[in-house]
């Protein structure tokens, strides 16, 4: 198994059309997923950062949301436009992008 320096979740959960929470499957997350690995694979990356389907972040009214481990940077509202930039700008400038951030007091269940 590779020992990757991060990974991407990105969360394509999907509930019953009537289900009040959404989620993000239906918001696009599937096409997310496609386009970090797209991304990453085309930047060289994917031995590197590892993009993973993931079910539901508990972040739902956020969706499509991500986060990035192992610095914990949550991402909201996230489409595939905001790929490029999340990778470029984060994953190798270091820099997350901070208009797409969750902020810590909007995270659900962010305190242990
Ligand atoms: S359905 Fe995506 S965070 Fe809950």
């Amino acid at each position: 198994m590779a020992k990757f320096q991060r990974h991407v979740f990105i969360c394509t959960n999907e509930r019953a059309k009537d289900d009040p929470r959404g989620d993000c499957g239906s918001k696009g997350g599937h096409e997310l997923a496609e386009a970090f690995k797209k991304k990453l694979h085309d930047k060289g990356l994917k031995r590197l950062v590892r993009p993973n389907k993931a079910g539901c972040l508990d972040q739902c009214a956020q969706g499509c949301t991500i986060v990035v481990y192992p610095e914990q940077v949550w991402y909201g509202h996230v489409t595939p436009a905001d790929v490029d930039e999340i990778v470029e700008s984060h994953i190798v400038g270091g820099k997350p992008v901070a208009r797409l951030v969750i902020p810590d007091d909007q995270l659900t269940g962010k305190s242990a």
